[in-house]
């Protein structure tokens, strides 16, 4: 088959690496790709949004089966698109994307058909916003309407606060449209856990459980950022957590969209909290996660191009989906400054020392130079360990962290050994 991966950052290098060792991947092409994707697939320089350019090239190369990676593209609806023109796609389609694309609509859904979330409301008037909030207890969540780059969401510790928040999206145009309207929601405490679970519009199969670490720094000091590293399995996620999860939230999700006439096929990430009063949705992400997928591919023993063959046909529930019974963890290296501003273009050096380690090097932001691989982005490279438990997976991780350098790098030195953990 030949198969095209649509996106650009370590998730995208990840589904690359699992397709490149089925059987049934002839050719992989990525758009647009990175320079470690480059080493498994030729990449082609069309823009994520590009239905256009996508689909024609996606006809060219008679391609078999599109993987649309990113929420913006499924947002905006590139697997209409590229089934219009009769071209397989995986992924959900824009009317059911809207899961992630809207957190009015998915906070709607759950307490429409009474999905465990936090208490909210939703506001298009800053003035209304305020008035609800002086009302309100602290911190409270403020968060935008719409895809913010994982960025639109605050945690206001005073009303000073929360009306800074909530007067910066409404009326300063802070996120653009995506945040004309907010939900300040119930401030929840718990650990969080990431269950990623493949859909088919009506059987759900959750993967491993992995946990993200977003904050820059260790001890979740610094800025929120796309996810500074990972761990897989959480510690705290048992089989009676997977029960309550399966009954109260993930087939309950899956029923609601069918109802709605929003069936949802694709990868359905559950962001969840185990709270006192049981495990709750803090967000829908209606894609793989990054750096989620760095530590749950890797331990997905059955072929990748059979289960997105079996979710576009609708036939999941006659698929046994294997995992390994290991653990994962995932370490991002990257550019000093960031998440606020970084400089590019400097030499990476000892990749294939760590990989020696038996590391898997994911490329996140980089890029091929004159033969040599440099950075290109903030997140630059997810070194993922795996092995026999997550003690030993976090000591390989790091012992491959420390033969890779570049100028500026940084990283957390506490993943995997969350407090909660
Ligand atoms: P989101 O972009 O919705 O995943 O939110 C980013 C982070 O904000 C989450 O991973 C949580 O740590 C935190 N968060 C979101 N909603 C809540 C909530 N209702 N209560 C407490 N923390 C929250
Ligand atoms: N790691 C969080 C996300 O992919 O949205």
């Amino acid at each position: 088959m030949k198969i095209l991966v649509v996106g650009s950052g370590g998730r995208e290098h990840t589904i690359v690496w699992k397709i490149a060792r089925s059987p049934k991947a002839e050719k992989i092409y990525c758009a647009p790709g990175n320079g470690g994707i480059s080493e498994l697939a030729e990449c082609v320089d069309i823009n994520v949004m590009d239905k256009e350019g996508m689909v024609k090239f996606a006809k060219e190369k008679e391609i078999d089966l599109v993987m649309v990676a990113p929420d913006d593209p499924l947002a905006d609806g590139m697997v209409d698109a590229m089934e219009s023109a009769g071209i397989r796609a995986f992924g959900p389609r824009k009317n059911a994307a809207i899961i992630e694309g809207s957190k009015a609509f998915s906070k709607e859904l759950m307490k429409k058909y009474n999905i465990p979330t936090a208490a909210y409301e939703v506001f298009d008037n800053s003035a209304d916003a305020i008035k609800y909030l002086e009302k309100g207890s602290f911190p409270a969540v403020i968060k935008a309407d719409g895809l913010a780059l994982g960025k639109g969401v605050i945690i206001a510790k005073d009303l000073d606060e929360a009306k800074q928040a909530v007067c910066d999206m409404i009326d300063g145009g802070k996120f653009g449209k995506s945040g004309s309207r907010v939900v300040i929601e119930e401030f929840l405490t718990g650990p969080e856990v990431s269950v990623l679970a493949f859909v088919d519009g009506k059987t759900v199969k959750p993967m491993v459980s992995a946990q993200d670490h977003k904050r820059a720094y260790d001890n979740d000091e610094g800025l929120n950022t796309g996810g500074m590293g990972t761990f897989s399995p959480s510690r705290l996620y048992d089989e009676d957590k997977a029960k309550e999860c399966m009954e109260n939230i993930f087939l309950p999700t899956v029923k609601a969209m069918a109802a709605e006439g929003r069936p949802f096929k694709g990868v359905l990430y559950f962001g969840l909290m185990m709270t006192k009063d049981g495990v709750k949705v803090i967000e829908y992400n209606c894609r793989f996660g990054d750096p989620e997928t760095q530590v749950v591919l890797p331990r997905l023993k059955t072929d990748l191009v059979d289960i997105m063959e079996a979710v576009i046909d609708e036939r999941l529930d006659e698929l046994e989906i294997e995992w390994e019974d290991n653990a994962a963890v995932c370490v991002v290296m990257a550019s000093g400054g960031y998440p606020v501003s970084y400089k590019k273009g400097y030499e990476i050096s000892g990749i294939e020392d760590a990989k020696d380690m038996g590391a898997i090097v994911f490329h996140a932001g980089t890029a091929l130079k004159d033969g040599k691989i440099v950075t290109a982005g903030g997140r630059v490279l997810g070194v993922t360990a795996v092995a026999e438990n997550l003690d030993e997976a976090i000591k390989k991780a790091y012992a491959s962290v420390e033969k890779i350098s570049f100028k500026d790098e940084f990283h957390r030195s506490d993943i995997g050994i969350k407090k909660y953990n």
